[in-house]
């Protein structure tokens, strides 16, 4: 196989639909992802930022703004991504709100908003394209989770919280469509240079529950792994949260 048949092979020739994708990981995975050859749907809710992005890449990348607390604006881009580009073959989801703070101070609404858009985000854009996977026998799920998802950081039970049912709802699709060609895999980081995760360890300090210096991985060495999960070289792993945490957790 030459280099340009393998390239032109990536992602079984099919989409890779990336939300998430204005991100700190998420951009990081964009460019790894194009480099390797993948064609981009790239989807978060900013617009200009996703024109920007897909510019900036060197393989063909679309934008493709959508709100995944809102089924309908979900189903809406899927079928976009279908007319323009074909039913996606892969699916990322790297997608997170902000809610840190004392268990007894954060408002309920906290909690609620971080299932909304992690959990049941997940949910409505896995629900978006599994028909389509399913009828082409093949088809790529990568959640992303956190290391609050198995290890609780006081700071942070909103999001741990919805980690963890992330990684259960990933786990249980992966058995569940295992037989229709379809893999579901999570990745979770452990801390990761990062806006997000400066402002985790600020919100840990002021709490008084900060855990020192702990070693941060690059945004690079996610991206990596989700192209492995991704690709065929992963092909009989299934299943599995892949921690990307340099041990720490
Ligand atoms: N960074 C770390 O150290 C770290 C550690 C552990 C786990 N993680 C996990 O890794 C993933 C990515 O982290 P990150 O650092 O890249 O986060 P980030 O920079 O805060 O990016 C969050 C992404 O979520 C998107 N998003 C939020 N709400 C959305 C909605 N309703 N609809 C569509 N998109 C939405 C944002 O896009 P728009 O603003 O454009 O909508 C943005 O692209 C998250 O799941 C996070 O929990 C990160």
């Amino acid at each position: 196989m030459t280099v340009s048949e393998s390239i032109a092979d990536a992602f079984g020739g099919r989409p890779v639909w990336l939300v998430g994708a204005t991100g700190t990981l998420g951009q990081a995975m964009a460019r790894l992802l194009s480099q390797r050859g993948a064609i981009l749907a790239l989807s978060g809710r900013r617009a200009a930022e996703l024109e920007q992005l897909a510019a900036g890449l060197p393989g063909r990348a679309i934008a493709v703004p959508v709100d995944l607390l809102d089924e309908a604006s979900v189903n809406d881009a899927a079928r976009s991504i279908k007319h323009r580009l074909g039913a996606a073959g892969s699916l990322v989801v790297s997608v997170s709100i902000s809610a840190f703070g004392e268990f007894l101070e954060l408002p309920e609404a906290s909690f609620a908003a971080a299932m909304d858009t992690k959990y049941l985000g997940a949910l409505r854009a896995m629900r978006a394209v599994l028909p389509d996977m399913i009828a082409q026998r093949y088809g790529r799920i990568v959640t992303l989770s956190g290391g609050s998802g198995s290890r609780p950081r006081p700071v942070h039970l909103p999001g741990g919280a919805a980690n963890a049912a992330l990684e259960l709802l990933s786990r249980g699709a992966a058995m569940r469509y295992a037989r229709d060609g379809i893999r579901v895999n999570v990745v979770a980081p452990g801390p990761i240079a990062s806006p997000r995760m400066q402002a985790i360890v600020a919100a840990s300090d002021a709490a008084g529950q900060g855990d020192g210096d702990r070693p941060a991985g690059q945004p690079l060495d996610v991206a990596e792994a989700v192209c492995y999960l991704l690709s065929e070289r992963s092909n009989f792993v299934n299943g599995t949260v892949l921690k990307v945490d340099g041990g720490t957790h």
